[in-house]
């Protein structure tokens, strides 16, 4: 069994009260489940959310790091410095880093083989634009994100990997792939990851869907059998959406 994850992406939301306030009524509200539940609040508020969901089992990610571990690069962060305030989930290669930030694929796998090296989990996030959609070159612009982030990557390795796919035409857009575009591509994801390594790894792999994911379209995209739960954007900064998504898994 596949561990079925729904994780909130925060982006640049959220301040420090704010952060509190929502933290607090996630934790009242979050159902039992056997559903990892993650937050990913912004770097500053990492510390405080770890504070407040101390008696919870909502795992709190950070949004972003930086390769090197430790130097010159103002405003970066490290690995050790989120591991050493309980931070041990990182997402990289979110399509806002790559667009905004110029973040490449060399880059990406450079973070990746940090954050695995220090035993972290990644979340790591690729998906194709919409003229790349339109001119059917969906396939190959996925299969050569995850070839380039991620194959450099042992077997052994990937028990420290989740994929997330967001296709960027999806992203805060209101825009949802359908769920059958979804499974298409988790196939797709699943079957390319079988063949560079072996149906094992494969299977194992948790893959999550992101884009426009609400409560009124997480049930059917979760039902899906490739897709394996949800990366949430806007809709993870209300709780009551938050929560009825990860009901819906
Ligand atoms: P939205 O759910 O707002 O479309 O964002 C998805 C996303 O980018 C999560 O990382």
């Amino acid at each position: 069994m596949r561990t079925k994850i729904v994780a909130g992406n925060w982006k640049m939301n959220k301040n420090l009260e704010e952060t509190e306030a929502l933290l607090s009524e996630l934790s009242a509200k979050i159902p039992d489940t056997d559903a990892h539940v993650i937050v990913a609040p912004t770097f500053v508020n990492l510390e405080a959310a770890k504070r407040a969901l101390e008696a919870s089992t909502i795992e709190v990610a950070a949004q972003n790091m930086h390769f090197a571990e430790n130097g010159a690069y103002t405003g970066e962060i490290s690995a050790d410095m989120l591991m050493n305030i309980g931070v041990d989930t990182v997402i990289i290669g979110h399509s806002e880093r790559r667009s905004y930030f110029g973040e490449t694929d060399d880059f990406l796998a450079k973070k990746v083989k940090t954050a695995v090296d220090k035993q972290m989990k990644v979340i790591f996030c690729f998906g194709e634009e919409l003229e790349e959609r339109k001119s059917n070159n969906h396939f190959s612009v996925v299969e050569s994100q995850l070839k380039n982030g991620l194959f450099h990557l042992d077997a052994k390795a990937w028990k420290h990997i989740v994929l997330a796919y967001e296709p960027v035409w999806a992203i805060g857009t209101g825009e949802t792939a359908s769920p059958e575009q979804a499974q298409e591509m988790h196939a797709f994801i699943r079957n390319t990851i079988a063949k560079a390594y072996n149906t094992s790894v494969a299977n194992a792999v948790s893959i999550l869907y992101g884009g426009s994911v609400k409560p009124s379209n997480a049930t059917e995209i979760f039902s899906k059998p490739d897709v394996d739960g949800g990366l949430i954007g806007g809709a993870s900064l209300n709780s009551d959406d938050f929560v009825a998504i990860v009901k819906a898994i």
